[in-house]
């Protein structure tokens, strides 16, 4: 088999991606290690930037954000059970989120690749890239027992954070930066309407919660645990208690309790690694960097690494021009590093640190307490969650 660009991965960088290629008449296959229902089932974040919610439309598959999604025009945050509203439109000049989970888009983009035939190789085993330092690299794995070969032009690395693209790049040339944080945070998903109309960012003496929502009928909430908690330890009853401390009385008295149908533990990190290149081989989304998700910028950021990278490839194979691919790392990476800065800021400042002391408090507080008087800081605040533009 042979194609221009073999995708590792079918997340939303390797979708997107695919999808962009096939537009623009770049033939693209995609190799993905489960199956469609795995990949879609996955629980993650559900804010969607301007970056994101335009590419949608560009590619035609924003009807049923368009009807299903909620704009918000506003965030909130809570400092110690006081809640304040940051009017991001008012503040960047108009600009939205979208909160449309990620399922919803995964769901969109795996529909269209089938009725538009992007080529999607489910249950591919054992994935290995070849030669990515020559001029003809290739791509095995094994599927049915079967070993298969994919000759490409390039390999496009989409396969997140544990997948094996990053590491055909020599250490030599490689060079990562990482922050794993002391604690982790406890997602639970119900079927009750959420407690505010808009989010609610919480930093309070016990730790961070969140209040976010799938529909007006769907409720996702977040506290932040140890991580050594055990989640048997999290009965329905003790997890909304400690929501509805965390959110303070006046939030918490909106908040309409039933059964969690799920309940999980996740870890908190922040890593890039430089650069995003290596010969033939471009890296993506999460395979690149990962960000804690208290800035929801996880899969904005894939969505803005794909758009950089099919411009760059487009580019290639139709005007023989290799400016965008030699470009693409440094461009990609100017935004990440501004993403990982907003995300672990936006971490620091609402979360508990338990070997942090009273000083440290003082500050977050501090902190909240000028956001709250400035517009200045309200204004970059804002502009940094609703999505920094692609340059
Ligand atoms: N071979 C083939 N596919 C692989 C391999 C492999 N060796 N390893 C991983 N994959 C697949 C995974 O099964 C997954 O479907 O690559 C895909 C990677 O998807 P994500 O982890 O979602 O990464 P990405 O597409 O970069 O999206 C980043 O979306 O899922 C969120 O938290 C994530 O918000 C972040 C954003
Ligand atoms: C979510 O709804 O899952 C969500 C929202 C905002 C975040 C993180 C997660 O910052």
């Amino acid at each position: 088999m042979r194609t221009q660009v073999a995708i590792i991965g079918a997340g939303p960088a390797g979708l997107f991606l695919g999808h962009l290629l096939q537009r623009a008449g770049v033939d693209a296959v995609i190799l993905e290690r489960k199956d469609r229902a795995y990949v879609e089932g996955r629980v993650r974040a559900g804010v969607l930037e301007q970056v994101t919610v335009d590419l949608m439309e560009r590619l035609g598959l924003d009807a049923r954000m368009r009807r299903e999604g909620l704009v918000h025009g506003g965030t909130n945050l809570a400092s110690d059970g006081e809640v304040f509203r940051i009017d991001m439109a008012e503040l960047t000049g108009g600009s939205t989120v979208m909160v449309y989970g990620q399922q919803e888009v995964m769901k969109d983009l795996f529909d269209a690749a089938e009725t538009r035939g992007v080529p999607i190789v489910f249950d591919a085993r054992n994935v290995a890239l070849h030669d990515i330092d020559g001029d003809h690299p290739y791509v095995t794995w094994e599927k049915g027992g079967l070993e298969q070969r994919l000759d490409c032009d390039v390999v496009a690395g989409c396969d997140g954070y544990h997948g094996v693209s990053r590491g055909a790049i020599p250490a030599a040339v490689q060079r990562t930066f990482e922050r794993v944080y002391p604690f982790g945070w406890l997602g639970v998903l119900a079927e009750v309407p959420p407690c505010d109309h808009e989010l609610i960012y919480c930093n309070h003496e016990r730790g961070f919660a969140l209040a976010s929502m799938r529909s007006p009928t769907r409720s996702r909430y977040y506290i932040q645990c140890s991580l050594d908690e055990d989640i048997a330890d999290w009965s329905d009853a003790r997890f909304w208690d400690e929501l509805c401390l965390r959110l303070g009385p006046e939030a918490a008295s909106r908040v309409t309790r039933g059964p969690s149908f799920e309940k999980t533990i996740a870890p908190l990190r922040s890593f890039v690694t430089e650069p995003m290149r290596h010969g033939r081989l471009f890296l993506a989304g999460d395979a690149a960097h990962i960000v804690p998700p208290t800035g929801a910028k996880g899969m904005n950021l894939a969505v803005s690494d794909v758009v950089m990278l099919s411009e760059a490839l487009i580019e290639h194979f139709q005007e023989n021009s290799a400016a965008g691919i030699d470009g693409y790392s440094a461009r990609a990476l100017a935004r990440v590093w501004k993403a990982e800065r907003f995300s672990w800021w936006f971490t620091s400042l609402t979360h508990r640190f338990p070997d942090r002391d009273g000083f440290d408090r003082k500050m977050q507080l501090a902190e909240l307490a000028y956001i709250k008087s400035s517009r200045a800081a309200q204004v970059t605040l804002a502009e940094n969650y609703v999505g920094l533009p692609l340059v």
